[in-house]
C-alpha cells in the first residue's frame, strides 16, 4: 500500500475491540515512537503501556475527576460529555500507551515532539491493521491521573485496538485550502490552488 494511502486511512476510532497484544506488537509501536523526530533530538518522553484492569482504573479516576470539575462549573456540559465518552472508550480499549514528557526546552518544542511521536505510533498501528484513538481529554484530570500513575508530565495517551468501522469519517481539508501565499513578488506560482 502507498504511504499516502495508509496516512489517509488512519482515522480516530472510538470503538476499539479487544485484541490480544503480543510483546512484539507493543515493541513495534514503541520502536515507531523512538524513531520519531524530536526537538534537539532530546526524545524527552516516556511511555507507560497499560491494559485491562489498569486502564479501567485510570478511566475511573479520570471520570471521577471530570465529574467533580463539571459539578463545580469548571467543565462545560459538552466538554464533560466528551470526557465521559473518552472514559468509556478507555475501559473498552485493549491497550493504552500513556505518554509523559520531561520539562526540557520550550513548551512548544515539547508539544511538537510529542505530536510527531504520537503520529509515528498511529501510522505504525495503521500499518499493523490496528486502529487508534489519540487522547488528550485525560489532561482535564492531569493531577489525579499523575497521582494514580506516580509520574509527572502527563502529555497524551494513545488507545490501540481493533477498530469497529462505523463508516463515519472526519472531514479533512484539501491541500488548496491550507495554502497561504508567500507575500510579494516571489510566491511559488507552480503550486496550483484548488479553488
Ligand atoms: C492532540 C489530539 C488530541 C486528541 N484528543 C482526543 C480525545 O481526548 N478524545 C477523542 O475522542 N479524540 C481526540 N482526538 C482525536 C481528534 O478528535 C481527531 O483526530 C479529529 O477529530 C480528526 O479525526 P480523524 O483522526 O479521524 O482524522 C485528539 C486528536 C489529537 C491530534
Amino acid at each position: 500500500m502507498e504511504l499516502l494511502e495508509e496516512i489517509d486511512n488512519r482515522r480516530s476510532c472510538r470503538s476499539l475491540r479487544d485484541h490480544r497484544f503480543t510483546d512484539e506488537e507493543v515493541t513495534l509501536l514503541l520502536r515507531a515512537a523512538c524513531a520519531a523526530p524530536s526537538s534537539k533530538n532530546r526524545q524527552a518522553w516516556k511511555i507507560m503501556p497499560a491494559c485491562g484492569r489498569d486502564l479501567g482504573l485510570l478511566a475511573d479516576v479520570f471520570e471521577r475527576a471530570v465529574d467533580d470539575r463539571h459539578s463545580r462549573g469548571l467543565l462545560s456540559d459538552g466538554e464533560h460529555a466528551g470526557c465521559v465518552s473518552t472514559a468509556r472508550i478507555m475501559r473498552e480499549a485493549p491497550l493504552g500507551l500513556i505518554v509523559f514528557t520531561d520539562p526540557v526546552g520550550t513548551v512548544e518544542s515539547r508539544q511538537q515532539s510529542v505530536g510527531a511521536m504520537m503520529e509515528s505510533m498511529c501510522l505504525q498501528a495503521e500499518h499493523m491493521g490496528l486502529s487508534t484513538l489519540w487522547v488528550c481529554d485525560i489532561l482535564d484530570a492531569r493531577e489525579e491521573c499523575e497521582g494514580l500513575l506516580h509520574q509527572e508530565g502527563l502529555s497524551a495517551m494513545l488507545l490501540v485496538g481493533e477498530g469497529k468501522d462505523d463508516g463515519r469519517r472526519a472531514m479533512h481539508k484539501e491541500p488548496g485550502e491550507v495554502i497561504v501565499d508567500f507575500p510579494g513578488e516571489h510566491r511559488l506560482e507552480r503550486f496550483e490552488k484548488n479553488e
